[in-house]
């Protein structure tokens, strides 16, 4: 028996330190705050990286050189397919499954098919190749499933279109505009990475009893689902839908807070004073409903904004605007959260690999709060 005291007892693990890691560093230039991917600001990469590089540098260590870039994503853009069985399966699955639940069991059909699929779980290259597949597979099967589940035929991936281009182009049947691309890539960007996240720290669980890449990946997609975390950007966009004018938000707010009911796309358990996401996210908000020529939700967003932060002192997160975002890109509600996993898949597995690297078995302990000392009676006497 370990000797460990539990007194100290942190609910909801709020602070605790309990990994190590060279991925992302919320803690920003100087512990000023912020998000940093392996040391560059998500500011830089915003601006600097598109969501392949992105996804190279999580996986890789660093930033790639133009042929190393060119490399990955020929190995990308050449993994796109699915296989045919996960295909059949959309079509007997009931189009009223929830697209986050159909990801979760497609990822785990998709470790079948991995050509790896009996390489050690420790085996770092064999690893970051699964993950190089994940990350082309995963956004296939959000396009197939979305479109099947809607009667619509298929449209196949395409090679000579970049990871978000291909992605919308197969579900919208249609090749996005140029600020569209852009704004969708952007918000991969900065979805794929955000250090020890519930989701995150649950694939790390999974892997440290030296389980597989891909369990780890499924029991994230299951964690991200709720929405008090991936979940949520779905829910904000109901939010807005409801409040329905910005005449209505105030006091829609005010009666929200008064229920003691949660704000969704508001509040954050590491960013006290704002979200960094929320704030570049925004602005290609604004972008993006000028060109659809429609800025209703913008004008609905910003009065809430303003009644959540003057009643509650609640920044928005990232689900806030990413949930405008997406719908700008004519993207059904469900296919938001979906689509936050198809980016953070990129981190989530640069994680499983660290941990899987440095690995010790994650075993907390609980604070024992049930009846002490009880003694089993006969039956007839309980
Ligand atoms: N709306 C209303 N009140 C809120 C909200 C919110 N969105 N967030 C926190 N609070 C309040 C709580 O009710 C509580 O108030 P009280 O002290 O008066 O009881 C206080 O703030 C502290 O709340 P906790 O839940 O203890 O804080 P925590 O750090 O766990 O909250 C969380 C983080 C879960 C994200 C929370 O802010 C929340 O529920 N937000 C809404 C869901 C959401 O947007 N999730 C996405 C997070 S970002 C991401 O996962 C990508």
């Amino acid at each position: 028996m370990s000797t460990e005291s539990v007194d100290r007892y942190y609910p909801g693990l709020e602070g605790v330190i309990a990994n190590e890691t060279a991925i992302a560093n919320v803690e920003g230039k100087e512990g000023a705050g912020g998000l940093e991917y392996r040391g560059y600001s998500i500011e830089d990469l915003a601006t600097g990286a598109s969501y392949e590089e992105t996804a190279f540098l999580l996986l890789h260590g660093d930033l790639p050189t133009s042929s190393q870039l060119r490399e990955f994503d020929g190995r990308l853009r050449s993994s796109r397919t699915l296989p045919l069985p996960l295909v059949d399966l959309y079509r007997q699955i009931p189009s009223s499954i929830h697209p986050m639940d159909v990801l979760r069991t497609s990822v785990s059909v998709l470790s079948h098919y991995d050509p790896e699929v009996n390489a050690p779980p420790t085996d770092h290259a064999a690893n970051v190749r699964k993950a190089e597949r994940m990350i082309a597979q995963m956004a296939t099967a959000v396009a197939y499933r979305e479109r099947i589940s809607k009667g619509l035929d298929l449209v196949a991936p395409r090679e000579d279109l970049d990871h978000s281009a291909n992605f919308l182009n197969m579900v919208n049947g249609q090749v996005p505009s140029e600020t569209m691309r852009r704004a969708f890539d952007l918000s991969l960007v900065l979805y794929t990475e955000h250090e020890l996240n519930a989701s995150t720290f649950s694939a790390r669980v999974t892997v440290s009893t030296l389980s597989d890449i891909y369990s780890g990946i499924v029991a994230a997609i299951g964690t991200l689902k709720g929405p008090l975390h991936g979940g949520a950007n779905e829910e904000a966009w109901k939010v807005l839908e409801q409040v329905g004018s910005p005449e209505n938000a105030e006091s829609w707010i005010q009666d929200a807070l008064a229920r003691k009911e949660r704000i969704m796309g508001f509040g954050h358990r590491v960013y006290k004073t704002g979200d960094p996401r929320a704030r570049i996210l925004k602005e290609y908000c604004t972008r993006l409903a000028a060109e659809v020529g429609d800025d209703r939700w913008e004008r609905i967003a910003e009065p809430i904004e303003q009644a959540v932060t003057s009643q509650k002192n609640l920044p928005p997160n990232v689900d806030w605007p990413s949930a405008r975002l997406y719908h700008y890109m004519n993207l059904d509600i469900e296919l938001y959260t979906p689509i936050f996993a198809m980016a953070r898949v990129a981190g989530w597995s640069a994680h499983v690999i660290e941990q899987l690297d440095h690995n010790r078995l994650m075993r907390p302990r609980a604070r024992y709060i049930g009846p002490p000392n009880r003694e089993i009676k006969p039956i007839e006497q309980r």
